[in-house]
């Protein structure tokens, strides 16, 4: 990665103590520094493969996510370094090519109504290979909300730079993912945040909506309607469904999969949850109250999340808040942390995942991308 020449504003420490934040305005210089550096973090994460690592120096994390990797690919189509987007497409491409049999078999059998376990399901993560890990830790692999995203995401390339000889390539790993998400979506299954095998999300349900509705299949109303059926509390959408609380993986149900309207009643009561309930006194955002990984901190991707949808919803101010709350997490030289520790929910937790795992991830890809999904929300799109 290049040391670039960040200016003096960045990597400030966090909130003064017992005060008040001083929410510091970077100058414009200051943000587009750091849109270049958030592109060279993702062109320096990028194998030969087309994988996009979700982060180059937390062990656990040397993989390629779907979720990660797809809005790492839709950062870079907004910034016009399309060809990168599209080797990770292909990558994609590829490795499900290779996780073929290991689908059918699972669709096959779940349509004669074996009850299967989670090992037969697709992984969440790849090597940068495309393959399936053999790391020494089990992971948390039964996910669908990251097959929802790639497809969502090369939806939104293809609409922003058609292409029929890439659309025919990975035609059969879209109708692949196509099936395998239309007929397992009313499975329990990991959320985004790698929890609660046991419940089903609407978060996760609005990613795989995504994905159908960009590959344009009707079908996908009926997750709606699930959602509307199950997944509210008092008008506005919860954590999982049986539960009472809300996460902020939620804004994706408005901005960018539409599985509600942006500015319609259910979205802007969550909205407003969110920012009542997950907002730290910083401007930072939480993924949840309870959570507690490296101590339950406020999440870069997050923020930068909760101001992408701003810009949807005409609140231009509040977004802008939002992009300046990330460039202040900056580290000296640039590099975007998954989490910071200004203001953390479960403080105690802090160190034995240190112990586990070390220092949590910096850089991390999804952390940049989001940087850049907001920058250019705000600012344009095209080559910086
Ligand atoms: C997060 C996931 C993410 C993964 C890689 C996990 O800790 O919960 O959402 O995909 O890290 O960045």
């Amino acid at each position: 990665m290049t040391d670039l020449l960040i200016s003096p504003q960045l990597g400030q420490p966090g909130p003064p103590a017992g005060g008040s934040p001083v929410a510091t305005r970077l100058d414009r210089a200051a943000l587009r520094e750091l849109a270049h550096h958030s592109r060279e973090v993702l062109q320096a994460g990028q194998a030969e493969t087309g994988a996009l690592i979700a982060s180059p120096a937390f062990t656990v994390y040397r993989y390629c996510w779907l979720r990660d990797g797809a809005f790492c690919a839709h950062a870079l189509d907004r910034i016009g370094q399309s060809g990168q987007a599209v080797a990770f497409f292909r990558w994609v491409g590829r490795t499900l090519a290779g996780q073929e049999a290991k689908a059918e078999s699972a669709l096959t059998r779940f349509a004669t109504g074996e009850k299967l376990s989670a090992a037969d399901f697709l992984n969440t993560r790849f090597t940068l290979e495309g393959t399936e890990e053999t790391g020494e830790e089990e992971w948390w692999n039964f996910q669908l909300d990251g097959y929802g995203t790639w497809l969502w995401a090369f939806g939104e390339h293809l609409r922003r730079a058609p292409n029929e000889k890439l659309r025919e390539e990975l035609r059969p790993a879209v109708e692949l993912t196509v099936r395998y998400l239309s007929a397992f979506w009313r499975l329990p299954n990991y959320d985004c945040w790698e929890e609660n095998v046991d419940d089903v999300h609407p978060a996760t349900l609005a990613a795989i909506y995504g994905g159908l509705v960009a590959a344009g299949k009707k079908q996908a109303n009926a997750l709606r309607r699930f959602v509307r059926a199950n997944g509210l509390l008092e008008g506005s959408l919860v954590k999982s469904l049986g539960r009472e609380d809300v996460d902020a993986s939620l804004l994706g149900a408005g901005v960018p999969y539409g599985l509600f309207p942006p500015r319609g009643k259910i979205m802007l009561k969550t909205l407003d949850r969110i920012a009542k309930e997950l907002v730290a006194p910083d401007g930072g955002v939480y993924r949840y109250r309870k959570d507690v990984y490296f101590g339950g901190g406020e999440w870069l991707l997050l923020t930068a999340w909760l101001g992408w949808y701003y810009t949807q919803a005409g609140q231009r101010e509040k977004a802008l808040d939002c992009l300046h709350w990330v460039a202040r997490q900056a580290r000296p030289n640039g590099d975007m942390p998954e989490q910071v520790t200004n203001y953390l929910l479960a403080p105690e937790h802090r160190q034995p995942w240190e112990e586990k795992w070390g220092l949590s991830a910096s850089p991390l890809l999804w952390s940049h991308a989001m940087y850049l999904v907001l920058y250019t929300n705000l600012f344009g799109e095209g080559r910086l």
